[in-house]
């Protein structure tokens, strides 16, 4: 699929956007090779304390800049929704979550993904370190929303996949976007990379409790596989949604 956000031509994949990461005018950002790289992780315990530290106080001012694009776009989205509240009508957005990801995620993003851990490396493959969740009541909605973003000129769009139209396997549904919104930092317009989770109501509900049961039977020690039970779950929410999708068509046609 393709379409068109800004200037710029987007693929469903967004694999030629890969190495894309911060921009500097069209330009990768310069960020300094600030930490060492793998090698010096196989070192001892008390090494890979530093290096955390170190990537903790290297990445903060990234994280600003990243905190400043998420911002910037969580006001784009509070505009959209003070027109409708200006204009008396139904708001399409219910409410919006923002969450700046840690530098220690940030790190533990890099381990897992095998990739260097440097900023440059966090900039370039890490496009959800600034994440925004757009959470509105129907389905229309969160397309409503998507297009308000796709016509603004000066939000570039990186990626778009769409698991309302093919959800995931396990029953997850949403829409996600990745955006790089313009800021001016350090005196430069800097085009930073945020993602956008758009969704209802509903799929927040499940999203959230899914979220929930995995990590603990994750990380809490309670072997069980919920998988069935969760697609199940979907199934009967989704087909609940359906019905008040059902019901506010007829009200608002
Ligand atoms: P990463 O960005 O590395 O996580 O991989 P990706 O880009 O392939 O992931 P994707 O765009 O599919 O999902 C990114 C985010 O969506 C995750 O960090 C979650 O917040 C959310 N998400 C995706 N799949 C699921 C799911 O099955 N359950 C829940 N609860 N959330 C999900
Ligand atoms: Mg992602």
């Amino acid at each position: 699929m393709e379409s068109r956000g800004g200037n710029e031509t987007i693929t469903e994949t967004g694999k030629e956007m890969a190495m894309d990461g911060v921009y500097v005018e069209e330009e990768v950002i310069q960020v300094h090779e600030l930490m060492p790289i793998r090698a010096a992780l196989d070192s001892d315990m008390e090494h890979i304390a530093d290096i955390t530290d170190q990537f903790s106080q290297t990445m903060d001012p990234i994280l600003r800049m990243y905190n400043a694009a998420m911002c910037a776009a969580a006001a784009r989205l509070e505009i959209i929704e003070d027109e409708f509240k200006y204009r008396r009508q139904r708001c399409p957005i219910h409410h919006i979550d923002t969450r700046l990801k840690s530098a220690a995620s940030i790190l533990g993003k890099l381990e897992k993904k095998d990739l260097d851990l440097t900023l440059s490396a966090a900039c370039n493959n890490i496009f959800d370190i600034a994440g925004i969740r757009v959470v509105c009541s129907y389905i229309k909605d969160v397309y409503l929303i998507r297009d308000r973003l796709l016509a603004q000129d000066d939000i570039y769009i990186m990626d778009i996949k769409d698991y309302i139209a093919e959800p995931k396997k396990n029953g997850y549904r949403s829409l996600h976007m990745i955006v790089r919104v313009p800021v001016y930092f350090m005196n430069k317009k800097q085009m930073v990379p945020v993602e956008l989770q758009l969704r209802t109501l509903a799929m927040d509900l499940w999203a959230s409790l899914e979220h929930d049961i995995k990590y603990k039977s994750l990380y809490q020690g309670v072997v069980a596989d919920f998988s069935d039970e969760l697609k199940e779950c979907s199934k009967l929410i989704y087909a609940a949604e359906e019905k008040m999708e059902m019901m506010n068509r007829l009200l608002e046609e």
